[in-house]
């Protein structure tokens, strides 16, 4: 057996939806660990564009087994959504199946996100994605969540009826807030969605450790990414998990000596939705044309992506939170017609030069990119399949990038694709 973490090195949307599709084809088991309908991962096969909230990205191979694990928060109707939507595309699916232990987002969490993130002057206005994420870990971590176990248990009932009522009365003192959805409605509606979710739902920490003791190739996919982490991102401007490689343990319900491989996708830039610093932001025509060459507009909520260089600062930070073994560098055919490529290699701070990732906020606005210069190139990478296919400047990019970051480039991706990858190792050990 053999397992791979694969993990955002940077803000999300790294492309680890096109990479766990690609190395779906290798695994049995696609767990998803952390986050919800946060996440948007996006996967091409044959011309068709599959944007995943909450499904993990390897349920376009037939025959696998994808996992919606325990340190998920799932809002029933966007996984009703999603699910509905996948089985009309026609293709032949994963099975999947859903954690007892996850939890779920109920109406006043996406309810009480909006409030706070509409809040003039508000303390927590971080630019979310509006889906209730924080606002339903507050509650798991308070020890007042709705697990799936308990919207599927008897007495689902008479405690969705509670919470509803409780929540709705605490929107209404704090914000004043009408409009909140009547705890009755709550009731049907969230009884409905268990009938739904039933089928799905097992002890999916138990599934995970028999294909692990049975010998098979298991893949934990994470969501956002390394700088967005609650703990090692640039808090506050984080989101409410764990997306860190040592997520998967806790969120999958493993123990971390399971892991044996850890991939950490990066761009061949860099990019942020939402607030907070970000040294190798571009405002200019550069950053300009990374958006438009590269989509830069987001998945969940389709805002106008930030864009800038490559941080080798946050990848070799990435490096040490995720304990990377490869990079998977994504976009790289996004900077073609670029003359010239940047990557930062340290911050100046107040005329000192620092290599290591600040954790004051403060500081890390104040800090400057001090750049390395390279040739760019002119020539169409998006068919490469072979390193050897890619022009010399490309090449000398991705070497300096991973001598920078001090962790190999496993695989490149050239295009948003499933076969526009070029593969340098094998992740799942035969
Ligand atoms: P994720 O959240 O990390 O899964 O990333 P997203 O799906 O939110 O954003 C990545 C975007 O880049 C998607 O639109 C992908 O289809 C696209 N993409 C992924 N890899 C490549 C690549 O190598 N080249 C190009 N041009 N697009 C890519
Ligand atoms: P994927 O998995 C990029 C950002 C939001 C906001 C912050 C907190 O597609 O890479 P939240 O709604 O989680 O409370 O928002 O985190 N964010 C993401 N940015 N990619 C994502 O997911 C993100 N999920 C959350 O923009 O800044
Ligand atoms: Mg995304």
């Amino acid at each position: 057996m053999s397992t791979v973490v694969l993990v955002g090195a940077q803000w999300g949307d790294e492309g680890k939806g096109k990479l766990t599709d690609c190395l779906a084809a290798e695994a049995d088991v696609i767990v998803r660990y952390q986050g919800g309908n946060n996440a948007g991962h996006t996967v091409r096969v044959e011309g068709q564009e599959y944007k995943l909230h909450l499904v993990p990205s390897g349920i376009l191979h037939p025959g696998k087994v994808c996992v919606i694990g325990n340190g998920m928060v799932i809002d029933p109707s966007v996984l009703r959504r999603e699910i509905e939507q996948l089985a009309a595309s026609g293709r032949p699916l994963a099975a999947l199946y859903i954690s007892e232990r996850a939890h779920v987002i109920l109406p006043y969490h996406r309810q009480c996100d909006e409030l706070e993130e509409e809040c003039p002057g508000g303390l927590r206005r971080i630019g979310t994605t509006r889906r209730g994420i924080g606002p339903a870990y507050v509650d798991k971590y308070a020890r007042e969540g709705l697990r799936v176990v308990d919207l599927l248990d008897e007495g689902a009932e008479e405690r969705l009826r509670c919470m509803a009522r409780r929540k709705i009365e605490i929107l209404k003192r704090l914000y004043g807030a009408g409009g909140a959805a009547a705890p009755e409605q709550v009731v049907a509606d969230y009884l409905a969605y268990a009938d739904f979710l039933r089928p799905y739902v097992r002890d999916t920490s138990l599934l995970v450790h028999e294909a692990v003791r049975a010998g098979r190739h298991v893949l934990f996919e994470g969501a956002q990414g390394t700088l967005l982490d609650i703990d090692h991102g640039t808090y506050p401007y984080v989101t409410s998990s764990s997306p860190a490689a040592g997520g998967a343990a806790v969120g999958a319900g493993v123990g971390p000596r399971v892991i044996d491989t850890v991939l950490g996708v990066t761009k061949a830039y860099t990019t942020r939705v939402g607030g907070g610093p970000f040294p190798t932001e571009l405002v200019d025509e550069t950053g300009e044309f990374l958006r438009q060459a590269g989509h830069e507009f987001g998945t969940t909520t389709g805002r106008p992506r930030r864009c800038g260089w490559l941080d080798a600062v946050i990848l070799r930070y990435a490096a040490r939170i995720n304990s990377l073994d490869y990079l998977a560098v994504t976009k790289l055919d996004v900077l073609c017609g670029l003359p010239v490529v940047r990557i930062c290699r340290a911050y100046r701070y107040r005329g000192r030069e620092i290599t290591e990732f600040p954790s004051r906020l403060s500081v890390l606005a104040e800090c400057e990119p001090v750049y390395e210069e390279l040739p760019g190139w002119t020539e169409d990478i998006t068919g490469a399949r072979a390193y050897e296919d890619l022009p010399v400047a490309a090449r000398r990019y991705l070497s300096r990038l991973a001598e920078l970051a001090g962790v190999p480039v496993g695989a490149v991706s050239v295009g948003p694709g499933r076969e526009q990858i070029i593969m340098l190792t094998s992740f799942f050990r035969r």
